[in-house]
């Protein structure tokens, strides 16, 4: 089935999910929506978050998707429940899938958790790993400073490692063998966070496992589409499109050798 796997994201954090779907599904189509006008998501209120998010899936649902992913943990927090409850289509959080992919990497059972003010205060993370194993020791730290150094396209810059390391002082004093980066824009910060935080610390992003879930789902359905032609992506963001193209196209590189992609500035 060729319709699209729609994915959406307060601003370019959702493309670190986008760019594992695609090289595990390289025949895919996606359309994707990059909220950069109004990121970051994480200082807002719940209600908020949910209306910008029902705002962009409102939109999204036009291209009649076979899937949406909610590659926002921020979002998924709030809003995972009410959205699947809109839309008559399977709707992918980040979240499970983070939790999964720590449980089955941590050998002591201490996992970190870094995301943004509003997935630490919902503390969704510690439930999915407790669901999962009751047993894990969680340390969850806010780190509100690191979105914008992303969205700015300052995450290889020396303000870059100054913030990090400050930001993850507090994280430094407790043991863990993993650490999950809960924000889809931390990936653009992992080699930096990497260092920070020492060889012993292994860094866990749900963007593989997210990809995994989607290209299950999709298989049971039977619904991988199967492509003759090479898919058409079409990216949109509320902002900047130079910086948000810019971003999008250094970070997708390989994945959009093959395929055309239209870029758009949509009034949601
Ligand atoms: N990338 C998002 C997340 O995973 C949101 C970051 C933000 O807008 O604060 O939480």
């Amino acid at each position: 089935m060729n319709n699209a796997i729609a994915v959406m994201d307060s601003g370019v954090g959702g493309l670190t999910v986008v760019k594992e779907i695609l090289r595990q599904l390289p025949q895919e189509k996606i359309v994707y929506f990059g909220d950069t006008a109004r990121t970051p998501y994480g200082p807002r209120d719940p209600e908020e978050v949910i209306r910008f998010t029902r705002e962009i899936v409102d939109y999204l649902i036009h291209f009649k998707p076979k899937m949406l992913v909610i590659a926002c943990n921020t979002a998924t927090a709030v809003a995972l429940e009410d959205i699947r409850s809109r839309v008559d289509i399977p709707v992918v959080g980040v979240i499970k899938p983070g939790a999964r992919a720590a449980i089955k990497s941590s050998v002591n059972g201490k996992i970190g958790v870094i995301g943004t003010i509003g997935t630490i205060r919902s503390g969704a993370y510690e439930t999915a790993l407790k669901e999962i194993s009751p047993w894990t020791e969680v340390v969850s730290l806010a780190c509100p400073r690191l979105v914008p150094l992303v969205e700015n396209d300052q995450f290889e810059s020396e303000e870059a490692y100054t913030v990090v390391r400050e930001s993850l002082i507090e994280l430094q004093k407790h043991t863990m063998d993993c650490l999950i980066l809960g924000c889809t824009h931390y990936p653009f910060l992992a080699p930096i966070i990497a260092e920070v935080m020492g060889p012993e610390v292994k860094l866990i992003s749900s963007d593989e496992e997210t990809a995994r879930e989607v290209s299950t789902i999709l298989s049971y359905g039977n619904q991988l589409a199967q492509n003759e032609d090479v898919p058409v992506h079409q990216f949109f963001c509320s902002g900047d499109p130079v910086i948000f193209r810019k971003i999008a196209s250094a970070w997708l590189d390989k994945q959009l050798e093959r395929s055309p992609v239209v870029w758009q500035v949509p009034s949601i």
